[in-house]
């Protein structure tokens, strides 16, 4: 008990403010800390099904939370229940999924099994009246996904997706300066990752589907539904909006080994205004690493540096500068008119960070936090689903631009209801 508390007085001390409640107009589902009964001894007896790398990271958050309880695995590769054992020695193993549903002792359930498998497991989960906590992406197509938030509504279960973005602190605090209007009209977000490895797993040929999913279509949809889902949710979060059209062009450039999900995506998602948010990913260069540049007409923010740059640092004019060029001996001559345009160099402005150089804390622990103190509560925080939804939907229509090399417009029977009654602040 003592140790969850001192997690969450250090979250709202690490946002520099008295409480959640200044942040709960952008980031509604903080009330789950708000909700939480610091009487209750009630431990959350919950279920992991596929503890394998995701699931034991989620496991070790779990373990140390004293409100919670893991006292069921289920996974069909042996080693990924070896090592689940060793975090979580008592828990009743299974083999089967439906008979981990079927047991009694289980409250709540944790999905950290491939993409294709998520729907059907969260579907019966949800059915056996257990609450669900999903990793992204929600599941492999938007049909399905928008079948599976049905069944929370309907069910009143509660549901998380694993967007831990939605619990970073500095992700939470700068989006409540956009928001405020601090860094003036967002007309722009640039968003990429870049790695520089195969993404593939050693394994017996026998074993190759079921470690490397990941790259294979069956399974999985590659770079979107990986990475892109993340910071996808970032444009919806800072507009409070989702785009209408996606467009953009996939293909495999450098990784031929027999995997058939792209190496290599761009995408362009556009907004009703025209804002648009691109998206890129290469898996052979990782020199830019990953990054949301978020542009707007009066800042700069990059919440995974944990920085954010106003404009207001002028370009040298250029004369000065071309002075500066020539102390330098850049050039041989003045040129007689000097020049006629500004040059635009790149602001050499170092920011300011977030918060802080704080040690990184990415979401994950204070969002299974929240998932323990939502379920015993019973009180679904506001929002955080649907958050997660649109990443999942996003993902997946960008993936089907890539697929179908064509723009593809977000269908309105996949929209939630909820989003016409946001209000938005920033695009008028
Ligand atoms: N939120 C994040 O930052 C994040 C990070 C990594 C992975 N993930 C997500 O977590 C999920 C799992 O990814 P991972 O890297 O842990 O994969 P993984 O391959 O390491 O683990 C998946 C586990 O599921 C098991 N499994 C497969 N089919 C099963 C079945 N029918 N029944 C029971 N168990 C089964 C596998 O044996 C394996 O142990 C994916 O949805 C992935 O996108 C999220």
């Amino acid at each position: 008990m003592e140790k969850a508390s001192i997690s969450r007085r250090k979250f709202l001390k690490n946002l520099g403010l008295a409480g959640a409640g200044v942040l709960m107009a952008s980031s509604p589902w903080l009330s789950a800390f708000a909700e939480s009964d610091k009487t209750s001894r009630y431990k959350v007896k919950i279920g992991i099904i596929g503890p394998g790398s995701r699931g034991q990271f989620l496991m070790s958050f779990l373990t140390k939370n004293p409100k919670a309880d893991i006292v069921a695995l289920c996974d069909i590769y042996q080693p990924s229940i070896d090592e689940a054992l060793k975090l979580a020695p008592k828990a009743r193993v299974y083999r089967d999924y439906r008979a981990l549903l079927d047991d009694p002792n289980v409250d709540a359930v944790v999905i950290t099994t491939p993409l294709d498998r998520h729907y059907e497991m969260a579907m019966a989960a949800l059915d056996a009246g257990k609450d669900l906590f999903c990793e992204k992406t929600l599941c492999y197509t938007l049909a399905q996904c928008y079948e599976v938030y049905q069944k929370h509504i309907s069910t009143g279960r509660i549901l998380f997706v694993g967007q831990q973005r939605l619990f970073d602190p500095r992700y939470i605090t700068v989006m409540k300066m956009i928001h405020d209007g601090t860094f003036g009209s967002i007309n722009a977000i640039r968003a990429y990752w870049y790695r520089n490895n195969n993404w593939r797993r050693e394994a017996p040929p026998e074993l190759d589907e079921l470690r490397n999913w990941r790259l294979y279509k069956q399974h999985s949809k590659g770079l979107m539904t990986e990475l892109a889902c993340h910071q996808l949710q970032t444009g919806t979060w800072a507009l409070r909006q989702i785009p209408n059209k996606v467009m953009g062009h996939g293909a495999i450039t450098y990784w031929k080994d027999g995997r058939t999900v792209y190496d290599n995506i761009s995408c362009i998602y556009v907004f009703d205004s025209g804002v648009k948010m691109t998206y890129d990913s290469v898996i052979s260069n990782k020199f830019y690493g990953l990054e949301e540049k978020i542009l707007g007409s009066k800042g700069t923010v990059e919440p995974e540096k944990g920085k954010y740059y106003f404009e207001e640092t002028e370009p040298a004019a250029a004369f000065v500068r071309l002075i500066n060029d020539i102390e330098h001996d850049i050039f041989d001559a003045v040129p007689f008119a000097g020049t006629s345009w500004e040059p635009e160099s790149a602001n050499e402005n170092k920011g300011e960070y977030i918060l802080g150089k704080s040690p990184k804390e990415d979401g994950t622990s204070l969002m299974l936090e929240a998932f323990v103190e939502a379920v015993i509560s019973q009180k679904q925080p506001e929002r955080v689903t649907e958050e997660a939804y649109y990443s999942s939907a996003l993902s997946l229509l960008g993936h089907q631009a890539l697929e179908e090399e064509r723009v593809v417009t977000f269908p309105d029977e996949y929209k939630l209801n909820y989003l016409n009654h946001v209000h938005n602040p920033i695009l008028k």
